[in-house]
């Protein structure tokens, strides 16, 4: 009998290699195929694994029973208006992953504390000026928008290094440690106690542009930020706004509204942001291979699929 087919694209087609060795090992009963292979017909196609899929290409595969998105966001697959809402849509939620956010935002938040953007550019100027003012973990407080997969391992992981930690999420959750605000009454209490807001919302219509001049205005003067959502969560004008007039004092940005960030943007020589590419959090393909081998093992045993893209909640 023929094997099922995967078609990946995540990558490019330079990493299709890898993909197929990764899963040989890990789900050998599986055949994996480059995205655009020409041999393959659609009908053959039984499981994708994507980021950023064309419009429309996913829904000219009759036969697929398993999108699996290659990140733990997958608002670049669900933003195809074609995209058949009745096949079940998995994110890229692995331990690896969670880790991984806790570990940056771990380092965002020390570094927002310590000013490792200023150490930096005095570094490359050779400038050896004492400076002294900095704060203590354990007297500054971290608010993290979104206490899902990543903003639970987030908010852990802080608590651990002695910051004081609250979250803010849609529903009520009960982490050790970590006071909860829950819904849009809360958020302005939530925002008055944040030293550094950390965001980890998913990409809705709720929560694009949240972090925009009316949100920073409600964060103490001289506040810190990280964003590691999604670029359409910040109105990047707002936020250099605010780091001009002191109501930030610092941000690390990770996402972008357009990416790659473009060379000619300012907020890449701005004195008081750190900019990183896109990279708070990504697992390797190994783990990714190995964790949509278990996804669609468990599919094809008839158990039910975990971390399920919710069409009617939107994340
Ligand atoms: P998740 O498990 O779905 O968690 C989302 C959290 O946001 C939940 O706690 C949810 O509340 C909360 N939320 C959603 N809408 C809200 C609203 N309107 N008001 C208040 N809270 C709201 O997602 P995740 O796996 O943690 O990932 C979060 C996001 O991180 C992804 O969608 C992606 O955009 C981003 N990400 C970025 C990177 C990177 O490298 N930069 C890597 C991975 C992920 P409830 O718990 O009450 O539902
Ligand atoms: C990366 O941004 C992801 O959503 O995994």
């Amino acid at each position: 009998m023929a094997k099922p087919i995967l078609l990946v694209k995540s990558g490019g087609e330079a990493a299709v290699a890898e993909w197929q060795a990764h899963f040989a090992a890990c789900a050998p009963q599986i055949e994996v195929r480059w995205w655009d292979d020409p041999a393959v017909a659609p009908e053959d196609v039984h499981y994708v694994l994507v980021w950023d899929p064309e419009p429309g290409r996913i829904a000219r595969l009759p036969n697929l029973r398993v999108i699996c998105g290659a990140g733990a966001g997958v608002d670049f697959i669900t933003r195809d208006p074609d995209l058949p809402k009745h096949i079940p849509l998995t994110r890229m939620a692995t331990e690896g992953a969670a880790q991984r956010m806790g570990e940056f935002v771990c380092w965002s938040a020390l570094s927002l504390l310590r000013g490792a953007r200023r150490i930096a550019l005095q570094q490359v100027a050779k400038d050896f000026t004492y400076f002294d003012g900095m704060g203590l973990a354990t007297q500054t407080t971290v608010g993290v928008m979104g206490l899902g997969h990543m903003g639970t391992q987030a908010a852990t992981m802080l608590r651990a290094l002695g910051f004081p930690v609250i979250g803010w999420s849609r529903t009520a959750k009960d982490i050790p440690g970590v006071e909860g605000f829950v819904g849009t009454e809360a958020r302005d209490a939530f925002l008055a106690r944040s030293h550094i807001l950390v965001c980890l919302l998913p990409s809705t219509p709720e929560t694009n542009g949240i972090l925009s001049a009316p949100l920073l205005g409600k964060l103490p003067k001289g506040a810190g930020l990280v964003n590691v959502g999604r670029g359409a969560h910040q109105k990047i004008d707002d936020v250099i706004a605010a780091l001009d007039s002191g109501q930030l004092s610092g941000a690390v940005l990770d996402v972008f509204e357009t990416e790659p960030l473009p060379a000619t943007h300012p907020v890449w020589n701005h004195p008081k942001v750190i900019v990183t590419p896109h990279i708070a959090s990504l697992p390797t393909r190994r783990e990714r291979a190995e964790h949509v081998a278990r996804a669609l093992a468990a599919f094809e045993r008839g158990d039910p699929l975990r971390n399920l893209f919710d069409h009617d909640r939107g994340y």
